[in-house]
């Protein structure tokens, strides 16, 4: 699938884009999907708040729960800025939702179809996945004003195998720019070492860090921008982060993170799938 060019370019830059990757009809739909199941979102059983913002007692535990449950559910999860101080949502519904998470590409068809196929599966082969597992998928909805910032880390904490094998699959639903919150990357940082884990401890999580190696700024990162239907695929170990979106217009994108099924998976990764509900491929 990839030249090699593009396979030199992964293996030394940590990322490759490939534009028009997926069709403005995939978009459409794969969009359409994600905003029914928002719409559909029970806003009164749930109001979890996708954020980092410590939270304390029976609330931070319900939190958690509803966070770990998503492994092997569809869960919606909201804006940090949604809520005004008394609880109420700032606009509506729709335009309140962070994302959804984390198994719609093996309990929904409209994301399982888009989430897998042989072009898919070439280029997993092409960056090195020899038995491709896709442990999660991200809807992000970035929305227009109150799309939070996501700092700077490494995909590679939150999947760790043993040799490191995660690869993100990052599709552009929206045109991504800077001023709505596009991906930021350090082309070559995937050399450098894993800098934080993000484990689970019981029915908590907690992020622990590994080396002091300081994460990259505006020197050395680059923007990219990228239109609709790009996909940008890039190493576990790829430092990237994204700003918030100040513009008017949402920005949405489609993560798939996947490992290898031949690298051992860590016992104290925050996702772990049941017997019943084992992690598939790209096939
Ligand atoms: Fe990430």
């Amino acid at each position: 699938m990839l030249s090699a060019e593009q396979k030199r370019g992964f293996c030394d830059n940590g990322f490759v884009v490939l534009r028009d990757f997926k069709s403005g009809e995939q978009l459409a739909a794969l969009k359409a999907r994600a905003e029914k199941i928002a719409a559909a979102h029970d806003f009164d059983a749930s109001r979890e708040v996708f954020s980092t913002a410590k939270q304390r007692g029976p609330q931070a535990d319900r939190v958690q729960d509803y966070f770990l449950g998503s492994a092997n559910e569809i869960r919606c999860f909201f804006e940090e800025k949604a809520f005004d101080r008394h609880g109420k949502l700032n606009q509506p519904l729709a335009q309140s939702i962070n994302k959804i998470g984390h198994a719609m590409h093996d309990l929904d068809p409209v994301f399982d179809g888009f989430s897998r196929g042989d072009t898919l599966a070439d280029l997993a082969q092409d960056v090195g996945l020899r038995d491709p597992q896709i442990w999660q998928s991200m809807y992000i909805f970035k929305q227009a004003r109150i799309g939070g910032q996501v700092d700077w880390h490494q995909d590679g904490g939150f999947f760790v195998t043993s040799p490191g094998s995660v690869t993100t699959f990052w599709f552009a639903v929206d045109d991504a720019t800077l001023e709505n919150g596009c991906l930021w990357v350090e082309p070559g940082g995937h050399k450098g070492p894993l800098r934080q884990q993000f484990i689970r401890d019981g029915r908590k999580t907690r992020l622990i860090d590994l080396d002091a190696a300081p994460w990259p700024d505006t020197n050395t990162a680059i923007p990219v921008e990228v239109k609709a239907g790009t996909l940008v695929c890039f190493h576990g170990l790829l430092p990237h982060y994204s700003a918030p979106n100040i513009s008017d217009q949402a920005r949405h994108a489609y993560t798939l993170h996947v490992t290898d099924g031949v690298c051992a998976y860590a016992q104290n990764n925050w996702m772990q799938r049941s017997k019943e509900f084992p992690v598939r491929g790209f096939l």
